[in-house]
């Protein structure tokens, strides 16, 4: 018998245990009704790890990360910590994650589940259908290029600055993630930069458009300045398949697209490293929404997100695809049941809580054929 995939939850803060407790009920499920069984460990992370350890990840906590096959993670942060230096801030432990098991592609797509049409805030004739993914690129750019800091001047002002920096390596490697995934879609990949202000931009489409031609003339490639893409994903979002783009760009544009679907509690992402020599391939799940500390404990969270950032880790990490669409299926049932937590409600709709959404979506799993 292959040895059990480990797992590693780090459920984080606010919402993120509430939400996490939903993923681990479709865990027993599946070791119950289906003989899947993983090996599962669980750490703090973010600010529940600060207030415990003094850091927002501990060591211990990285080994565990890079000893496991994947890592669902919740979400971190709060109004708590939300004083505290950059470098004691519970985000930190998001971006060191990346950073330390080399996570450079952040897949985070953007679809519109047909029941849930209506909560999107365009209208249902622009966004029906849509099912757009956007490949990040996550380790580099402005989120780490050197020179940063804040320095004070000779004449007393203060200074402040970051450096947007890419490499062919690694804009090449994050292009492959986006042309790979777009062979498996719609064959369509834009590239997104301001190549018309910025060096890092022109060399990204220069070695976007060489990997395109070498490689991958099978799908077609576009180029789209960041102003217009955010311009164009509420004009038309469906002109979209994939888009590929840097760190900053990536964190703006999809928190938009997030939007366009009006339930951020829906949406889950991986984020993927390179695949090694051993064949191992580090990665890291979780749902885009944050924290939500307005709503924190108070059993109301929509779980589906964090659930189907488990599916994407079953698909992704696992092989598993078969058990990621019966998970997606049922949780497409759920909604056309008619079943809601309040940040997709609409009128007509049951109402549920956390747990009673996460109950829904075993009841479904029971009734799929196993
Ligand atoms: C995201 C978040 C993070 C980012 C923060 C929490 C550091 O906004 O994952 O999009 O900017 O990457
Ligand atoms: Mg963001």
């Amino acid at each position: 018998m292959a040895a059990r995939k480990k797992l590693l939850l780090l459920p984080g803060d606010g919402i993120g245990p509430e939400v996490m407790r939903e993923v681990k009920r479709v865990i027993d499920w599946l070791d119950r009704k289906r003989g899947v069984t993983f090996e599962i460990e669980e750490d703090l992370v973010g600010g529940a790890s600060l207030d415990a350890r003094g850091t927002p990840l501990a060591d211990t906590t990285l080994a565990l990360a890079k000893a496991a096959d994947a890592v669902l993670f919740g979400a971190v942060g709060g109004p708590a910590w939300d004083g505290m230096g950059f470098d004691r801030r519970p985000e930190l432990a998001i971006l060191s994650l990346r950073r330390e098991l080399g996570l450079f592609a952040n897949l985070r797509p953007a679809m519109v589940y047909d029941p849930l049409v209506g909560a999107s805030p365009l209208k249902p004739e622009i966004v029906r259908g849509l099912d757009i993914m956007i490949v990040r690129e996550s380790t580099g750019g402005i989120y780490f290029g050197s020179p940063r800091g804040i320095e004070t001047l000779p004449d007393g002002q203060r200074r402040g600055v970051n450096t947007e920096v890419y490499t062919t390596h690694e804009i090449e490697r994050v292009g492959r993630v986006a042309f790979d995934l777009a062979r498996k879609r719609g064959r369509v990949v834009a590239s997104v930069e301001k190549s018309n202000v910025m060096e890092s931009g022109l060399l990204w489409r220069q070695t976007i458009t060489a990997l395109r031609d070498a490689e991958y003339s099978d799908v077609t490639l576009t180029h789209i300045l960041a102003d217009n893409c955010a311009m164009q994903l509420v004009r038309n979002p469906r002109q979209f398949d994939v888009i590929v783009t840097s760190n900053l760009f990536g964190d703006l544009l999809s928190d938009l697209a997030a939007m366009l679907t009006g339930s951020l509690g829906m949406l889950p992402s991986a984020t993927l490293g390179a695949v090694q020599g051993d064949g191992k391939q580090h990665a890291l799940y979780e749902p885009i929404h944050g924290s939500a500390p307005d709503i924190a404990g108070r059993g109301v969270a929509n779980p589906l997100a964090q659930i189907l950032s488990f599916a994407m880790l079953l698909r992704y990490s696992l092989g598993m695809e078969d058990v990621a669409v019966e998970i997606e299926r049922a949780i497409v049932r759920v909604l056309s049941n008619g079943l809601r937590t309040a940040d997709i409600m609409s009128t007509g709709a049951a109402r549920v809580g956390t747990g009673v959404m996460g109950e829904a979506v075993l009841r479904e799993l029971d009734k799929a054929p196993g």
